[in-house]
């Protein structure tokens, strides 16, 4: 079954064909990165403006590359929450077009659980159950995938996503945005112990997390050395950033999926990219005797192979939607409403 996916929640318009659920036959990602570096952050106007340029020519050069007619077409998949919404509409209303003009099934998509999926196409060998983190920069939740399309959240942000975290830090840093990458580099050869970042507890939601206090720490850290006139450690800085976002992550993953029982962490999504996350994923699952996956770089991004994906294990659970079919800025993973 080849399906034609269609991602465009944030700042990345993509389209994939993927067979049978695992098989990436083309991956075209866009990025908007550079158009939205000015303003420090993504503008939504602005990215859904250029979703509209150029999803249409994309999509036609993933069937292309594919090696496939638009006749070759089973179903159309596309992320349809959550996201920016004018956004999401763009990719929702060409893959709507799409399956009404090839009189295919559409089937909507939850862009977390793509995330979750694209584990499923770097490794053949990954079936469900297994705990997930997913880290991207709009969402930060710890998730029970006891099914492809049978999940629950065991606990999640309270504010900031950790990649927004990242995206802030970095920001009041002076690097580019997105800050992920430029933050890690600025991090390496720092001391993670120069400074004493906050950890935040929900009281009574082990499982949950909170990082819009760090995020403030690490402002007021810089805007107090500017005032001073003092030289900040950034290196340092970024650093010690890293550890707490990692120790914010990592321990309550790790106790979830012991407390589950499972010897299976995954984790997905733009900041599972992040070398220090990795490492101590690593580490904690060794310790803990767990088999852990995370995607190569390719994969952790926003892209449309990772939407082929769960679409087909969506569309083998009998998810379809007509021309009706709306988006939505925010949607439970487990509770899907298309
Ligand atoms: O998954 P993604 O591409 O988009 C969403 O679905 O939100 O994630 C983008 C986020 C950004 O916040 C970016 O700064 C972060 O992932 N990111 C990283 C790294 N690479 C990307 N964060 C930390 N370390 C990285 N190496």
């Amino acid at each position: 079954m080849n399906i034609l996916a269609i991602e465009s929640s944030c700042d990345e318009t993509a389209a994939a064909v993927v067979r049978d659920g695992r098989q990436v036959l083309s991956n075209e990602v866009l990025s908007q990165a550079d158009m939205h570096a000015i303003y420090g952050g993504v503008v939504p106007e602005i990215a859904s403006r250029n979703h509209i340029k150029v999803v249409s020519r994309l999509a036609e050069e993933a069937v292309k590359k594919a090696g496939l007619e638009k006749s070759g077409l089973d179903a159309i998949a596309v992320t349809a929450a959550p996201g920016l919404i004018g956004a999401l509409l763009v990719g929702v209303n060409f893959a709507k077009g799409a399956a009404l003009a090839l009189d295919i099934p559409l089937i909507p998509v939850h862009h977390v659980r793509g995330h979750i999926a694209a584990n499923f196409i770097a490794f053949p060998e990954l079936e469900p159950p297994f705990l997930c983190l997913a880290i991207s920069g709009g969402n930060t939740a710890i998730v029970d995938v006891r099914d492809y399309t049978d999940m629950s959240i065991l606990g999640s942000t309270h504010d900031d996503a950790a990649g927004e975290c990242f995206d802030k830090a970095a920001r009041v840093l002076g690097l580019p945005y997105p800050g992920g990458l430029p933050l890690q580099n600025l991090a390496e050869g720092g001391d993670d112990r120069a400074f004493d970042l906050p950890h935040a507890k929900i009281e009574g939601h082990p499982f949950d997390m909170s990082f819009s206090g760090l995020k403030t720490a690490v402002v007021n850290i810089v805007h107090t050395a500017e005032q001073r006139g003092d030289t900040l450690d950034r290196a340092g800085l970024a650093a010690s950033f890293q550890r707490a976002v990692s120790e914010a992550l990592v321990p309550r993953t790790m106790e979830a999926a012991d407390m589950l029982g499972y010897g299976t962490v995954v984790v997905a999504g733009g900041v599972a990219a992040n070398k220090r996350i990795r490492a101590d994923f690593e580490a904690a699952c060794k310790e803990k005797n767990k088999r852990l996956f995370v995607p190569p770089l390719k994969l952790c991004g926003d892209n449309a192979a990772m939407i082929g994906c769960q679409g087909y294990y969506e569309y083998l659970a009998g998810a379809r939607a007509g021309q009706e079919l709306n988006a939505y800025a925010t949607m439970d993973i487990d509770n899907l409403t298309f």
